[in-house]
């Protein structure tokens, strides 16, 4: 196999069958895999790592997806807002220490209240910190109107992680109603797209039932779906979710990791230009998850912003990490994990997304020449 993986990492395009190689690769040829998406990163969008400061905003969810913690039938957790006054510390914390960026999730809520809350804190963000910081949402599936709000009130990426690509795996991880739809899931990621934000996407790897021709797939969805984000990681069992009773079926965490580590590196290569991020998940897995996944390719990271007494309601998985780190500690250990591995924090800069830079300037000059 070995042998096989040179060849393989020499191609201009890779198909099915290459990826599905890469996905099988063994430790040794993962190296390999792993140096050559290290060297197209630095290549491509250097070396520098770009922080995101992550806002948990409420746990309130509707939803009942059935890997997930905090799922609306799980009545173990208190439900939370963050108050404005929590938000707005947040996000000054970040533009005080230079992030240039952050990001504001929630469980998936429409409610009037809360899409009128989201786009005040936006304005009132944006106006204390002088249109400086770039704000993603990761707010769930809402209505064309709703993204069109939230956009005019300042906000510029949008992450909605598609979970997998493979609509019948899809159907196997939620249940079968309006709420939980794969096609209006997809047209979601295509109205935002629309709307014009930075769109962002993403899939849980080590799923159970999930073979390596769906993770093959899920590459194959980002590259045809032109995104321009990418946030990934292993599939973590939740004792309090209906997944839970197929833990036997899974592959061991370490080898759930191996494989995101994998999936970094073969999208890196496959995308050079995109933003992809070493999510909390690959470091629950593994201290050194994130360190790992940036060697592999990814270069985003987001520290915890949230205030340190909301963290146990946001469990989302079983030994969630960094839940009594504070905003500071977060900060100080993901700067050592990049720095320890030859990266320098990009701080002051927005880190958009080169992809969305140079698609947006090509439909500019489309238009332009119209
Ligand atoms: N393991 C790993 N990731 C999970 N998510 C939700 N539940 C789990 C789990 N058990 C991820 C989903 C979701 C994001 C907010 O968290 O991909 O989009
Ligand atoms: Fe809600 Fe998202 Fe969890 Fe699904 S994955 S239950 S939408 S928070």
């Amino acid at each position: 196999m070995s042998g096989g993986v040179e060849k393989i990492l020499q191609k201009d395009f890779l198909s099915k069958n290459d990826i599905i190689s890469l996905i099988d690769l063994d430790p040794h040829g993962s190296e390999k895999l792993f140096e050559k998406a290290l060297n197209v990163k630095l290549a491509t969008v250097g070396n520098r790592i770009y922080f995101r400061g992550l806002i948990e905003f409420s746990n309130r969810c509707d939803k009942n997806c059935y890997y997930c913690g905090i799922r609306s039938h799980n009545t173990r957790y208190t439900r939370y807002q963050l108050e404005d006054t929590e938000v707005i510390e947040a996000a000054l914390y970040a533009f005080h220490n230079r992030f240039s960026s952050i990001v504001i999730q929630s469980g998936e809520n429409r409610s009037a209240n809360f899409i009128s809350s989201v786009e005040r804190l936006l304005r009132e963000i944006h106006r204390l910190t002088h249109n400086s910081l770039k704000i993603t949402l990761s707010l769930g599936e809402q209505s064309a109107e709703t993204y069109r709000r939230w956009f005019q009130a300042g906000a510029h990426r949008y992450l909605l992680r598609i979970e997998t690509s493979n609509r019948a795996l899809y159907r196997r991880l939620h249940p079968g109603d309006k709420l939980h739809d794969f096609d209006s899931r997809l047209q979601a990621l295509q109205t935002l797209r629309e709307t014009g934000y930075q769109t962002g996407t993403g899939v849980m790897i080590g799923l159970p039932f999930q073979t390596a021709g769906d993770l093959a797939e899920d590459i194959l969805f980002f590259r045809s779906s032109d995104i321009d984000m990418v946030g990934m990681g292993p599939y973590i069992e939740h004792a309090e979710t209906p997944l839970f009773r197929f833990r036997e079926t899974l592959l061991p965490l370490s080898e759930r990791l191996e494989l995101s580590l994998k999936m970094v590196a073969i999208l890196r290569l496959i995308m050079p230009d995109i933003n992809i991020a070493a999510t909390t998940a690959m470091q629950t897995v593994d201290p050194r998850g994130r360190e790992r996944a940036l060697l592999a390719g990814a270069n985003v990271m987001m520290p915890n912003l949230t205030p340190l007494r909301y963290r146990q309601s946001y469990l989302l998985y079983n030994d969630k990490t960094g839940t009594s780190d504070d905003a500071e500690e977060s900060k100080e250990a993901m700067e050592a994990c990049a720095v320890g591995s030859g990266h320098v924090i990009g701080y002051g800069e927005h880190g958009d997304s080169r992809h969305y830079i140079e698609r947006s300037s090509e439909n500019n000059q489309r238009l332009g020449g119209q």
